[in-house]
């Protein structure tokens, strides 16, 4: 069977750390979608690790890794992110997988991705820059370069064509840049590509399967990102909710077991967007500094506000939510009062669903305001030395979205969870 972990706010909710927390516990850890435009932080010996398109399982021994074809891979970051893996120890080649399905991001879909968000201007989407969204085009369009074209004598040939595809398209946006540099590292990093395990992704993992294996997809981003129910256009390029298992990684329906959603205590988001309960004040700023938001990918900082449990309910009811984990909890132990989005309030009605108009509409959130519990709770191992004031904010959430939270995280390594 699988199980999942994703995200179910705008992405940075602690994926990879609970992955990493619940690896030990499978056989296979697969990334279904997404690329580098994901940053997934791990601590790894008390060392900083953040991983951007390798699953969060390789660093344990007893799990092999699969890069799935709903992948949009960047060989320059993948080389990087081995050499980062191997000095732990870890060798790539023994448990790291590779659809040959997967897509290939070139250097070109990056100066397309800085191109069309110049011309949005303002409107732009405060895209990762990484190339998501033309490799994704370009895999719907049915031009892209998968990993397996990389093994053919073919690859240079479409290379070209494809390159002088894009450069047709960078002339329309008056868009010039020398990308030699780039070429030079990219071409490089295929070479080193090549000699990484590429398979078929599909039998891989369905073999490992029938053979009673355990794996674990990850997901990237956040179901408010997806790109059908997120806040388009100002979402990513994938399906980042449950249902993007099956499309990438090629595994039926049926396999799925739980479907574990990550969510913070409160919410942040990086990029453009909507976001109804972003706070613009020093009560945003506080948790910002506490939570230390600043993008693992880019570093931008991120915005910060409080839980928005309409968009909760709704990512929960998307994704078929089966148990919850609470990251960062630790974060609001100096808050002296908490809110909790219950509603918005859309041109005087409440509702409790996310509104098509989401981003020409003004939402005034309606807020249930509880009391903080003003202890510090990063040693807590134990559910029933929580403070009670954290228990009532956690049964409220758990009442509203109709999933349980199973499990708090109550600081950023490994050990620091705690079962409920
Ligand atoms: P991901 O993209 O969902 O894997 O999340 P990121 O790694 O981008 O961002 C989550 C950040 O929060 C990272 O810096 C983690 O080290 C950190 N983190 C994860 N869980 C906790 C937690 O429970 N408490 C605190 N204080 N930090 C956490
Ligand atoms: P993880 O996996 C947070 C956001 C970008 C931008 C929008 C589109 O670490 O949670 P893209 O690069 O896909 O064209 O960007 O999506 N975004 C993320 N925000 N965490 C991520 O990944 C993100 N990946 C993309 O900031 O608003
Ligand atoms: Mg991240």
């Amino acid at each position: 069977m699988i199980d999942v972990i994703l995200g179910l706010q705008w992405g940075d909710e602690g994926k990879g750390k609970i992955v990493d927390f619940f690896a030990p516990n499978y056989d296979v850890i697969a990334r279904f979608q997404g690329g580098p435009n994901a940053g997934h932080t791990l601590y790894v010996n008390d060392k900083k690790v953040v991983l951007h398109q390798i699953p969060s399982g390789i660093f344990h021994q007893n799990c092999v890794n699969l890069i799935g074809n709903g992948v949009v891979l960047d060989p320059v970051t993948l080389k990087r992110e081995c050499d980062t893996v191997a000095s732990f120890g870890i060798d790539v080649r023994k448990n790291l997988f590779i659809s040959e399905k997967t897509n290939v991001i070139v250097p070109t879909h990056r100066a397309l991705d800085k191109a069309s968000e110049l011309q949005k201007g303002d409107s732009k989407i405060g895209s990762t820059l990484k190339g998501i969204g033309p490799a994704y085009m370009d895999k719907t369009g049915r031009n892209a370069i998968r990993v397996g074209d990389l093994l053919s004598k073919n690859f240079t040939t479409q290379y070209i064509k494809l390159r002088l595809k894009h450069q047709k398209l960078l002339d329309n946006f008056h868009f010039i840049e020398d990308i030699s540099a780039w070429e030079e590292e990219f071409f490089e990093a295929v070479e080193f590509l090549k000699t990484l395990n590429i398979v078929s992704g599909e039998y891989f993992i369905n073999n490992k399967l029938a053979e009673g294996k355990k794996v674990l997809a990850e997901g990237a981003q956040g179901s408010m990102l997806d790109i059908d129910f997120g806040t388009f256009p100002f979402v990513t390029s994938s399906n980042t909710i449950s249902a993007g298992v099956c499309t990438g990684l090629g595994v039926s329906p049926q396999k799925i077991n739980d479907v574990i959603g990550v969510t913070k205590a409160y919410c942040t988001r990086v990029g453009g967007g909507p976001f109804p309960t972003e706070l613009h004040d020093e009560v945003g700023e506080a948790l910002r500094k506490q939570g230390n938001e600043f993008g693992a990918t880019t570093g931008r900082p991120r915005r910060c506000g409080w839980i928005d449990l309409v968009a909760l309910k709704y990512t929960c009811m998307l994704n078929g939510i089966t148990k919850v984990v609470m990251t960062k909890a630790d974060v609001l132990d100096s808050f002296k009062e908490l809110n909790v989005c219950t509603g918005y309030e859309i041109n005087g009605k409440i509702t409790q669903e996310i509104p098509f108009e989401i981003n020409r509409t003004i939402i005034t959130p309606e807020y249930k305001l509880f009391n903080g519990w003003n202890t510090d709770t990063t040693a807590i191992k134990n559910a029933t030395n929580l403070p009670n004031e954290m228990s009532v904010y956690i049964n409220f959430i758990n009442q509203f979205i109709g999933a349980p939270i199973k499990y708090v995280s109550n600081g950023p390594a490994r050990e620091q969870i705690i079962s409920l």
